[in-house]
């Protein structure tokens, strides 16, 4: 075990610190980890872990709903640089325009949002729990933000209800296309295509699999196939590589990289932990309380 990991698990256990990693962060972040999943596992944990702070490797708006859930913790983002892109792409003025055109519709934020923003919200979704959650709410007319192909994918499956769609989304899913898909399939045609539904439909269209960050990792290990295409950010394809010497994994694309996922280091986490690093998310009451309610709606119906 390497100095670093050592000093992170002694101070770690000596100050009753929880560790959560999301399943992007690298093999070194995540060997530290209490807990690694994906985002709607994450916010499930972050619930429960009985520790009275808790340090979240991930990016901003995932610190965010730790707090949310838990504002008697102590609260801290490793790397306070690591933002998502796509939560900050519409801010609650625009939203709240939006809603004026349809006030019938009830709105489902994408947890990739900020507090802020999940202010106006009726309930969260991650990309693992969004199909079901959109079933299972009683209202028929969904205004789904911010990201319109995760929202494409939910319509598709939910049929019987009626969508309204914004045009946000994430940068790096959304940059990889059917022409990816097709050179990867002829140049490893026995592969199983995964994505995840952060990518474009005609990307989406093209998969055997589709599913979150472990939803994606899950399918893999268990299916008696060996050789896979990844359709999301990279750290998966090496996660899995780790996991499970037998099989092969090839990334969609080189493309497939988030950059403020990939800015957590392992000294990052000690810094936090020794004091010197990270950032205290702190959230202004009267924001938490309007925005903890859709995230609360969201683990009642996610389950
Ligand atoms: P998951 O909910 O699948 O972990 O996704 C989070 C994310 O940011 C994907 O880009
Ligand atoms: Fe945000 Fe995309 Fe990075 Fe996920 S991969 S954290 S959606 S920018």
């Amino acid at each position: 075990m390497n100095g670093v990991k050592q000093k992170i698990l002694k101070l770690k256990a000596e100050k009753d610190v929880c560790i959560l990693a999301h399943s992007y962060m690298s093999e070194e972040v995540c060997s530290v980890a209490d807990f690694v999943g994906d985002s709607y596992a994450l916010a499930v944990k972050a619930k429960d872990a009985p520790q009275s702070v808790v340090i979240m490797c991930g990016v901003r708006f995932m610190a965010e709903t730790v707090k949310m859930l838990s504002p008697h913790k102590r609260v801290i983002l490793s790397n306070p640089k690591a933002g998502c892109a796509m939560a900050e792409q519409f801010d609650k003025e625009v939203i709240l325009e939006v809603k004026k055109r349809y006030p019938d519709y009830a709105v489902v934020a994408y947890v990739n949002t900020t507090a802020e923003l999940k202010t106006v919200a009726d309930v969260c979704v991650t990309s693992s729990s969004a199909v079901k959650i959109c079933r299972a709410m009683p209202e028929k007319n969904i205004l789904f933000i911010p990201d319109i192909n995760l929202g494409t994918y939910v319509s598709q499956k939910v049929p019987e209800k009626n969508f309204k769609l914004l045009s946000g989304g994430c940068p790096a899913h959304a940059q990889v296309e059917a022409a990816d898909v097709l050179k990867a399939k002829s140049a490893h045609p026995d592969a199983l295509f995964l994505v995840h539904p952060e990518c474009r439909p005609e990307v989406v269209s093209l998969a055997d699999y589709v599913g979150s960050t472990t939803g994606i990792m899950d399918y893999a290990e268990k299916s008696d196939k060996t050789q896979f295409i990844i359709g999301t950010e990279n750290s998966i394809t090496e996660h899995l590589r780790v996991k499970c010497p037998d099989k092969e994994f090839y990334p969609l694309s080189d493309r497939l990289v988030c950059g403020n996922m990939r800015i957590t280091t392992p000294e990052d986490v000690l810094k936090c932990l020794e004091g010197t690093g990270g950032e205290e998310i702190f959230i202004d009451e009267d924001v938490r309380v309007k925005a903890v309610k859709c995230i609360e709606r969201m683990i009642k119906l996610g389950g």
